[in-house]
């Protein structure tokens, strides 16, 4: 039987960093389901179509063919991590995400690869919707100003103009957007185990994680 391990939880709560190390000891495929919305969001406005061009973003996204290497995004053979990463496409992809089409769309190709292989997959949606009857949920938490202080620095390692307060703003505006929206919101599933780590390190929570993996085994 297939290994699959979700774990949601708001902008900038560290699942990115936290799924690679996890995916790397048990051999895991890593899949950033915020990456694929993204993905939607860049192509979607770099055809000039705005969220309520539903029809026509559906028509898109089938012609655009996704897959992770070395935890990065491949886009019809191009690698758009850098691109998709950008604070413009941080503002508007909620605005893609919201769209109940594209979610019906993107959860497929999300149960697709978890059908093909052990994946580690981070989202909001996935200990509730996409692997709702996986063995191992998490759900990852911190402060939204540790969350601001952490995504500050990373633009700032990455040269890029950022301040804290905007960034910190952006946090809280996000996770209003996805903790209302009517679709899926961000919530914890039932059977999540909840890890807040605004006062945890990488190791920390990777290893919590590791211990619960190693209980429920
Ligand atoms: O995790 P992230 O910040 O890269 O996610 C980008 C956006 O996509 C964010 O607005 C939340 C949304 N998202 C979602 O609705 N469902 C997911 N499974 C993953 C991300």
């Amino acid at each position: 039987m297939r290994i699959s391990v979700a774990i949601d939880g708001p902008a900038g709560a560290g699942k990115s960093t936290i799924a690679k190390l996890v995916g790397e000891k048990y051999n895991l495929m890593y899949i950033n389901t915020g990456a694929m919305y993204r993905a939607v969001a860049l192509e979607a406005t770099e055809n000039n179509l705005s969220p309520e061009k539903v029809d026509e973003i559906c028509n898109l996204i089938s012609s655009m063919e996704m897959h992770f290497e070395d935890d990065d995004l491949i886009l019809n053979g191009e690698n758009i991590q850098e691109k998709i990463t950008m604070p413009r496409i941080s503002s508007i992809v909620s605005g893609y995400a919201s769209i109940p089409e594209v979610r019906s769309i993107l959860v497929k190709l999300q149960r697709d690869m978890s059908s093909k292989f052990d994946v580690i997959m981070d989202g909001r949606d996935i200990g509730t919707v996409v692997l709702k009857d996986a063995k191992f949920k998490f759900f990852l938490t911190a402060s939204p100003e540790e969350r601001a202080e952490r995504r500050f620095k990373e633009l700032q390692e990455r040269n890029l103009e950022c301040l804290y307060e905007q960034i910190l703003q952006d946090i809280i505006d996000r996770d209003y957007k996805d903790t209302h929206r009517a679709f899926d919101p961000l919530k914890k599933a039932d059977d999540a185990v909840e890890i807040d780590s605004t006062n945890l390190d990488i190791n920390g929570v990777v290893n919590t994680i590791c211990e619960f993996i190693e209980k429920l085994k």
